[in-house]
């Protein structure tokens, strides 16, 4: 059985998305431990709490920043459970840059989604920069985090076109829809232990 923690800042949609297809079998041998966010109004709590009974935590930045804030995080991953070793760390809609202390203690167990067909758009506003672009295609990524921003190796992405008329809400919805399949299948197949990686390439085995 994995661990499963999940770090989100706002709505938790990633969040809840994962924790139904597991609530509902559709992902097996990864149970939900703790879901963690740094803001304490973000609505994913109410969701995580009382529609799937996961515990959850706030932890706030106060202005500790790097290491010395996501080391408050790696205790709590460890209070319930989720270690280095055998845990999962997703991050869902986590608006702060993991420190590389935090990368490396949990090395390939820390998964992210971003909007957008990485190495494109990396970073805020993803679905504006391909708008802002002018691009015909975007989407969305799972990928491991590594030290660098939106840079870990990918796992799985999923196209979205950008059609005539869109604007950022349009395109952002229409990609979240694509991302609410690609994450819950990302970790369903590393609880399947079928996410394989060598260097930057990840294949599913
Ligand atoms: C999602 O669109 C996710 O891809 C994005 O934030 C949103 C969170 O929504 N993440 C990033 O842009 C990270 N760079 P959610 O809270 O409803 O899951």
């Amino acid at each position: 059985m994995i661990n499963l923690g999940i770090l989100i800042s706002g709505r938790g949609s990633n969040m809840a998305a994962i924790l139904a297809a597991i609530k509902f079998g559709r992902i097996k041998n990864v149970k939900p431990c703790i879901i963690i966010s740094n803001e304490p109004e973000a609505a994913g709590l109410k969701i995580a709490s009382e529609k799937y009974s996961v515990p959850t935590k706030v932890i706030p930045a106060d202005g500790f920043k790097g290491w010395d804030y996501d080391q408050k995080v790696v205790a709590a991953l460890q209070e319930y459970g989720v270690t280095p070793q055998s845990g999962l760390v997703c991050l869902a809609g986590f608006m702060r840059i993991i420190s590389p202390e935090f990368v490396r203690q949990y090395k390939m167990r820390i998964l992210n989604i971003h909007p957008a067909l990485l190495p494109s758009f990396p970073g805020l506003h993803a679905q504006k920069q391909a708008l802002d672009h002018g691009a015909k295609i975007t989407g969305c990524t799972v990928h491991f985090v590594d030290e660098g921003v939106d840079s870990g190796p990918v796992i799985l992405q999923k196209a979205v076109p950008v059609v005539n008329g869109d604007d950022e809400g349009t395109l952002s919805t229409r990609i979240l829809e694509q991302e609410h399949q690609l994450y819950p299948e990302a970790v369903r197949l590393f609880g399947e232990g079928r996410i394989k990686v060598q260097g930057r390439r990840v294949s599913i085995t």
